[in-house]
């Protein structure tokens, strides 16, 4: 797979996001993480695409065409090993988020509890417009300002407190609709 192939497969595009992220670079500490990772697989160097990946979403926000190329020449793999892994795990995201990423669960129980409703409420808080994301290459709607975006997620596994969501790594149980601008206030007051 060439360098032109890889970047026009990426689903990466540019989102007011981008601000609140460094461009995938390879520094002397990213190497040092990224070979002490592989150390802990001397039998099978490609059993790292999963730990390399979670290290540069980490870092940068989301996994771009760069950052798969170097993974791929780090593991000794083709690129395309690396992208089917990005693109088969929903949690890998191709491009970038807000500053605070909000996964709201529309599985059953959240479904039921009010889930979509809380989805619609924070999209109209935020000025986020969903009409163009899917949920495969697309999953991410960013607001205008960058500050925040939204995505639906599958069972977060608190189905007995729904509707929950997640903002960035924190959780949240309980969260209808009518509450969706007093969690936004505590990450961004001025919405
Ligand atoms: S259905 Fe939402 S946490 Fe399980």
């Amino acid at each position: 797979m060439s360098a032109s192939t890889l970047e026009e497969t990426v689903a990466s595009h540019e989102t007011p996001g981008n601000q609140f992220y460094t461009p995938f670079t390879v520094t002397a500490e990213l190497e040092a993480e990224a070979d002490e990772r592989i150390s802990h697989y001397p039998a099978s160097k490609r059993s790292a695409t999963l730990p390399l990946l979670h290290i540069i979403q980490h870092k940068f926000g989301y996994i771009s065409a760069p950052a798969i190329e170097w993974v791929a020449a780090k593991l000794e793999i083709e690129p395309i090993k690396v992208l089917e892994v990005v693109t088969f795990y929903p949690g890998f995201r191709q491009s970038a988020p807000g500053k605070f990423h909000i996964r709201v669960c529309r599985t059953l129980s959240c479904a039921m509890g009010g889930s979509y409703e809380l989805m619609e409420r924070l999209c109209e808080l935020t000025g986020i417009d969903r009409s163009a994301s899917d949920s495969h290459h697309h999953p991410i709607s960013v607001s205008p300002c960058g500050k925040f975006s939204v995505e639906f997620a599958e069972c977060l596994a608190s189905c007995g407190s729904a509707p929950v969501c997640m903002v960035n790594d924190d959780f949240h149980e309980g969260i209808p609709a009518g509450k969706a601008e007093e969690l936004l206030a505590k990450y961004a007051p001025q919405v």
